[in-house]
């Protein structure tokens, strides 16, 4: 037997016990004639005594051991004169009898300890090591207790957990496919799911009227701190439901995480806010409303001043900041670089000052009297010592922007704690939206998306009119999860895929299966799913959800760890018939 307890679990009640122990050198002090060794597991840190007066040799083994060495010893507990509080095993300490190198372990090239010296890069290459450090190691716990009780919420709900294939044909959820050959079938390819979309559906039809299945999904699109070319998923599907039903179901499963996992109780239903308010007032379909500082149209309030930025614009928008009017000249360049920078793409950015004695002081006094920049205050209602930040210039690319410059504001003035969790539904999205360069439609959500119902007359004349019954679910400004109620008429069907310039043959070619299984007794049925890692990360209180995922990719989609992805080589390429160039 290699150990007969962890390095996490040893305490005072195990004094004079015999042990077993396993694991890794963390550290490793000399202090006369005693040596100290820091023995870690994943489930903590148990300290090893070696005594020169007891046995030098063991004494002289143990010194010339190095950091991250594998180690077995046998040992009897004793309580510690130097009580280490913050340990779990502080109280004891073993003072060890017998020794086994299992491994010895190179140098790693960087520190296994919370904070480590290593840079992102280094330990993604050494991806192994890092995973062995305690706030990575804290974050994959998280995951997997968020995973179980997942299965544990739904499957009391009668949900069943059912796999769904991997190599399937495109679904369209809005970005690239990744696409694998087939050997077998020359020429042709598979695509990774996007999304277990059409296949749950299919289930729904099949009678497995509550399904869900925590996903791989896979999309080629830029990625960001909350994007991977390979995220999971909690998708889920009900058949007999509608809207109200889904988002009921699913509040409370995400209610029983928060207060399983944070102890964090929502006492009242989730708010629900229109896309298009929520668009308007924050300039996002994922509203962060944990703080205000919404959003003030003021374009009617600038005109006949001859400041021909705003007049040329389609929309002037402005924020108020509480007690930021003395704000130095330096903090408003910083701002204006921040938004004129490519990823953000205003062109500048406007300050009014509402100063403590009634008067504003702008940075376009020279066309705006007071008058007008009292009007202006009084509409974004801010009051003497606020600041008032101006962009202009198309309205959506403004939203964005302002929702941008609102966000960092919020985090900069520290709007919001740690742990304060603000979710809200976003409900009543447009079904279609227009590629501003190609003019073409494209499914807002997926083109599985019913319309409703009393918009549906809409569909032929007015497609951009038609709202959907589909729903997100954003918290603090993350959208953790999105859904609908599907189509599941053929017919119907048929008539979005022709709106979204789909002809009939392409329709039946790519979705022929799903058509067809909707003329055999097809269920009305909707759902959802959340983004697994975003949750994670959401918990866990970080952007990023690369830090909640065991091996991540890194920002070009690129596993540096293992080096993919490669080429391959030539007689793999004849054997696909594929030629490549380059
Ligand atoms: P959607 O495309 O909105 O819906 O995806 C659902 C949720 O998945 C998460 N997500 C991602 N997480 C990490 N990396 C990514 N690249 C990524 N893309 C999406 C988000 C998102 O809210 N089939 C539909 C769901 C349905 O209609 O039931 C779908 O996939 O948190």
């Amino acid at each position: 037997m290699y150990r007969t307890h962890n390095n996490g679990i040893l305490n005072i009640s195990n004094v004079s016990q015999k042990v077993k122990l396993c694991g890794w050198i963390q550290k490793s002090r000399d202090l006369g004639g005693m040596t100290f060794i820091d023995l870690r597991d994943r489930y903590g840190i148990t300290q090893l005594v070696f005594n020169e007066q007891i046995d030098l040799e063991l004494c002289n083994k143990a010194r010339n051991m190095g950091r991250e060495w594998v180690i077995s010893i046998e040992g009897e507990v004793k309580e510690r004169s130097n009580k280490n509080p913050n340990l779990k095993t502080g109280e004891i300490e073993i003072e060890v009898s017998y020794l086994h190198i299992l491994k010895a372990s190179k140098t790693p090239p960087f520190t296994i300890e919370d904070e480590s010296d290593g840079g992102e890069e280094l330990r993604m290459k050494y991806r192994f090591l890092d995973l062995r450090r305690n706030p990575v190691q804290e974050n994959l716990k998280l995951r997997h207790r968020i995973g179980l009780e997942t299965r544990k919420y739904l499957d009391q709900l009668s949900f069943m957990e059912i796999e769904t294939p991997y190599l399937i044909k495109s679904t369209p959820e809005g970005a690239r496919d990744f696409v694998v050959p087939s050997r077998m079938n020359p020429t042709e390819f598979y695509a990774l799911p996007q999304s277990p979309q059409t296949f749950k559906q299919l289930l729904m039809v099949s009678g497995y009227d509550r399904y869900f299945q925590i996903v791989k999904c896979f999309r080629d699109e830029d990625l960001r701190a909350d994007r991977q070319p390979e995220f999971t998923q909690i998708d889920c599907e009900m058949a007999f439901v509608e809207q109200e039903d889904v988002i009921q179901t699913f509040e409370g499963l995400i209610k029983h995480l928060f207060k399983t996992e944070k102890n964090i109780s929502f006492n009242n239903s989730f708010p629900k806010i229109s896309y298009s308010e929520a668009m308007h007032r924050f300039g996002s379909d994922k509203p962060d409303i944990r703080f205000g500082m919404e959003l003030n149209y003021i374009k009617p309030l600038t005109n006949g001043a001859g400041f021909k930025v705003f007049d040329d614009a389609e929309e002037v928008i402005a924020i108020a900041l509480k007690n930021c009017a003395d704000y130095s000249r330096k903090k408003l360049d910083a701002l204006t670089n921040w938004v004129k920078r490519p990823q953000i793409g205003a062109k500048g950015l406007i300050y009014v000052k509402c100063n403590e004695d009634g008067s504003f002081k702008s940075s376009v006094d020279k066309f705006y009297s007071q008058e007008y920049l009292r009007k202006w205050a009084n509409e974004c209602n801010a009051e003497d010592g606020d600041l008032i930040l101006v962009l202009s210039g198309n309205k959506s690319t403004t939203q964005k922007q302002m929702n941008e410059l609102r966000l960092k504001l919020g985090k900069d003035l520290n709007l919001f704690k740690e742990n304060d969790y603000k979710p809200i539904w976003v409900v009543d999205f447009p079904l279609v939206e227009k590629d501003e360069e190609s003019g073409a439609l494209h499914a807002m959500h997926h083109p599985f998306t019913s319309p409703k119902k009393e918009d549906a007359h809409l569909l032929n004349d007015s497609p951009e009119k038609v709202r959907a019954n589909a729903y997100d679910l954003a918290i603090n400004g993350v959208e953790v999860g999105g859904g609908s109620i599907r189509i599941h008429d053929r017919e119907l069907q048929e008539q979005l895929f022709t709106t979204l310039g789909f002809t009939k043959e392409e329709a039946e070619e790519q979705f022929g299966f799903l058509l067809n299984a909707f003329e055999y007794g097809a269920p009305p049925h909707g759902g959802i799913a959340f983004g697994f890692d975003r949750l994670c990360a959401l918990m866990g209180n970080k952007d990023n959800i690369r830090d909640f995922i065991a091996f991540p990719k890194n920002n070009s989609g690129r596993d540096v760890m293992i080096d993919a992805p490669a080429k391959i080589d030539d007689n793999q390429l004849k054997e696909l018939s594929i030629d490549t160039i380059g």
